[in-house]
């Protein structure tokens, strides 16, 4: 078996997305599209990962720098290419780095679609001996470079701008990738010339050259259109987001979680679920979530970086956005309409949380309640405990976080405020209204507010004649 080595282009400016962020460091699907292209290479287990660039550079090697560093991964090697006078004077930068007992794999930062079993056919047609091209029959070839044959053989790759009358009625385009021998690449290279429409070094020059040496060229079909398609403008990307969207939600369904509408469904990341999963319409799923057996999520809910354990109902509204710290949802709790779960909210099995309730790192054990218009923040609640509508923990002092210790079974009123540090002792009721700054009895009666009082003889002021 030759070895791979991926080369990534990605130096172009994308003019069109009219934007100062590199082309390649949009998102689809939560991720750059450079992300998408170098964790396809990944699953080729390319020997090395050459990525060219060139407009936005910086931004873009430290980018992948960080992510694969993040991720574990090697990070890819990068060549620069200033200025750019065209795709074969792109790959030329490689010449230096790119070892010459290998296959070159040829992929397009802009294309992030394009699935490891396209590219490994095109790997195998190649097979360390032949120039592949991936190339796909388009109605409307216009822009594209054209595959001229003569019979069945591909003679050459004419851009639109070169092409005769003729060659622009060709349907067949090359799609921007392809695998070929590095040591023959790299002879061909040092043989382009900028003799052209466009007065580039044009990459797939590089056929009739082959050609000319005698080296078979094939043409390998993509099987479909959305996976060879560049993204060059707003339009595009979100075009290819909704496609991206709906492979991934098809994925989801084939397991089989139940999507109330796969083109109303959005992960930007990875979604584990188990058995009998419901999503309704309009939900976003962010980070790293997973969904226990029979979890139901209605509609708009956005979800990010949270483990919903089996059972669990999140009703409408919900929003839990674990990000570091990450959310935890029991078994069987139920969760909105209207919830907002922050980093390090640990709820417990049958939990409940209900409307305009936020809860940020704090751990709620089994049974517990806040069931409206309530705020929990470092706070350790214990099994059993409701807390009333309109109560807040006071944890932040204007300089330090403290902590608010809730034990099991305790009640606290309305509108109460539990200023932290503070321990609420097991069994014990708060008072609604209480301000509670010291800790409390157990299986008691704690009220902090002053009492209710009649004023006698008390009239209502009267407007004053002038
Ligand atoms: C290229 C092909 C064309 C093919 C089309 C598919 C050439 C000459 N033409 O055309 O046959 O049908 O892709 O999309 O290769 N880039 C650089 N440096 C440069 C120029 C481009 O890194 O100097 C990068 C771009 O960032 C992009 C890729 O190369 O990722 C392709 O460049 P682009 O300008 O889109 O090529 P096309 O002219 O569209
Ligand atoms: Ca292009």
């Amino acid at each position: 078996m030759t070895a791979v080595d991926v080369v990534v282009m990605a130096a172009g400016k994308g003019t069109r997305m009219k934007s100062r962020i590199p082309k390649v460091l949009h998102k689809l699907g939560g991720r750059p599209l450079i992300q998408h292209v170098i964790a396809t290479a990944q699953a080729l287990d390319a020997r090395r990962t050459i990525v060219i660039t060139g407009h936005g550079a910086d931004g873009v090697e430290d980018f992948l720098r960080q992510s694969a560093t993040a991720g574990g991964r090697a990070v890819p090697d990068f060549v620069r290419q200033e200025p750019q006078l065209g795709t074969g004077h792109a790959v030329q930068q490689v010449v230096p780095v790119l070892p010459d007992d290998g296959i070159a794999l040829i992929l397009n930062g802009d294309v992030p679609l394009v699935r490891p079993a396209t590219l490994q056919a095109l790997i195998d047609r190649c097979a360390g001996e032949r120039l592949a091209l991936l190339t796909v029959q388009m109605a409307d070839p216009t822009g594209y470079g054209r595959i001229v044959r003569s019979g069945d053989a591909v003679q050459a790759i004419v851009e639109h701008k070169d092409a005769s009358e003729s060659q622009r009625r060709i349907g067949e385009v090359y799609t921007g990738f392809m695998a070929v021998p590095s040591a023959r690449l790299k002879n061909w290279l040092s043989r382009l010339t900028n003799d052209n429409a466009q007065g580039e070094y044009y990459l797939t020059d590089i056929v009739q050259l082959a050609v000319q040496d005698g080296c078979e060229v094939v043409a390998s079909p993509a099987v479909e259109q959305v996976e060879v398609d560049g993204v060059n403008s707003p339009v595009q990307l979100a075009e290819l987001e909704r496609a991206f969207q709906l492979r991934q939600a098809r994925a989801l369904m084939e397991q089989g979680v139940r999507l109330a509408d796969p083109a109303r469904f959005d992960l930007r990341g990875s979604l584990q679920c188990g058995q009998d999963v419901e999503i309704d319409v309009n939900c976003v799923f962010e980070g790293e979530v997973s969904l226990g057996d029979n979890v139901r999520i209605g509609p708009n809910c956005v979800i990010a970086n949270a483990r919903i354990a089996a059972g669990a109902v999140l009703q409408a509204f919900t929003h839990i956005e674990g990000e570091k710290l990450g959310v935890e949802v029991g078994e069987g709790a139920l969760i909105g309409p209207f919830s907002r779960l922050r980093p390090g909210a640990k709820l417990g099995p049958e939990v409940h949380i209900g409307n305009f309730v936020e809860v940020k790192n704090s751990t709620l054990a089994r049974g517990a309640k806040a069931n409206h218009l309530a705020y929990l923040g470092d706070a350790q609640v214990g099994e059993r405990v409701n807390y009333g509508a309109g109560s807040i923990t006071a944890n932040y002092d204007g300089a330090n976080k403290s902590r608010t210790v809730i034990e099991a079974d305790v009640h606290v009123g309305s509108n109460c405020v539990l200023v932290a540090p503070v321990t609420v002792r097991a069994g014990g009721t708060i008072g609604a209204g209480s301000v509670i700054n010291k800790d409390t009895e157990p299986g008691k009666l704690t009220v902090a507010r002053a009492r209710q009082a009649t004023i006698a003889g008390w009239t209502r002021p009267k407007k004053q004649a002038k």
